[in-house]
């Protein structure tokens, strides 16, 4: 049934892009997966964004897909290491997008957040899952009034619901679950926990008026 969807979803076919996502397998690169990513353009597409900020970008592939949406998407772009950013540079050149897609090589726990748009219309978290509140508290005050925050992996690869586990992947496993529960118990903001995917939220402010 996915294998049916994808090929009816022709929002970006390119042989560039089905390269992109062929680097990414082939190396073990995690990049969003095809049902997250439709659900994210739509978000996009319905909310009229046009300032976006990536926390994650590995080799450039969710923000080329998002930045080709439409040419008034100006995404800037986090990534902490320098293999990931020098990849992702140069496919971001290749698809002549680095007028609209600034990268940032930088661990963005410690970036200075004044290097940065004054607001964006959304935030992708899509990093170390570890940090998900870390980065959710240090950049939610980026957000514009009607802004949305996005995470993906909220199911971590469905590790979430195994038993079993590497004492690593318990660890890492109950971060993710104190992240969950952390959106779900946020007074500040309404998260959406949408079973897309490995598992999207969608967060956006509350107001009492
Ligand atoms: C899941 S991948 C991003 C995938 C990308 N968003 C996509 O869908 O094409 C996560 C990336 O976040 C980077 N990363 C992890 N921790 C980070 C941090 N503290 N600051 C910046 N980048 C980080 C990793 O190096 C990795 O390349």
């Amino acid at each position: 049934m996915n294998e049916y969807f994808k090929s009816l979803n022709k929002y970006v076919i390119s042989e560039e892009m089905n390269l992109l996502e062929q680097y990414a397998k082939i190396n073990g690169i995690p990049i969003i997966n095809k049902e997250s990513l439709s659900f994210l353009l739509l978000l996009i597409e319905t909310n009229n964004i046009t300032k976006i900020l990536e926390i994650g970008t590995a080799i450039g592939y969710s923000a080329i897909n998002m930045a080709l949406l439409n040419p008034n998407i100006y995404i800037d772009t986090i990534e902490k290491k320098e293999e990931m950013c020098n990849l992702a540079y140069k496919n971001i050149c290749l698809f002549e997008l680095n007028e609209r897609i600034n990268l940032i090589c930088d661990d963005a726990l410690n970036l200075d957040i004044n290097v940065l748009k004054e607001e964006y219309d959304l935030i992708f978290i899509d990093a170390a899952k570890a940090q998900n509140i870390n980065f959710f508290n240090k950049y939610e005050m980026k957000l514009s009034k009607k802004g949305i925050i996005v995470t993906d992996n909220l199911f971590f690869h469905g590790i979430l619901f195994k038993k079993d586990l590497s004492k690593n992947l318990r660890g890492l496993s109950k971060k993710i679950k104190l992240y969950n529960e952390f959106l779900s118990n946020n007074n500040n903001f309404k998260t959406y926990f949408i079973p897309v995917g490995d598992g999207m939220s969608v967060s956006i402010r509350r107001y009492n008026d």
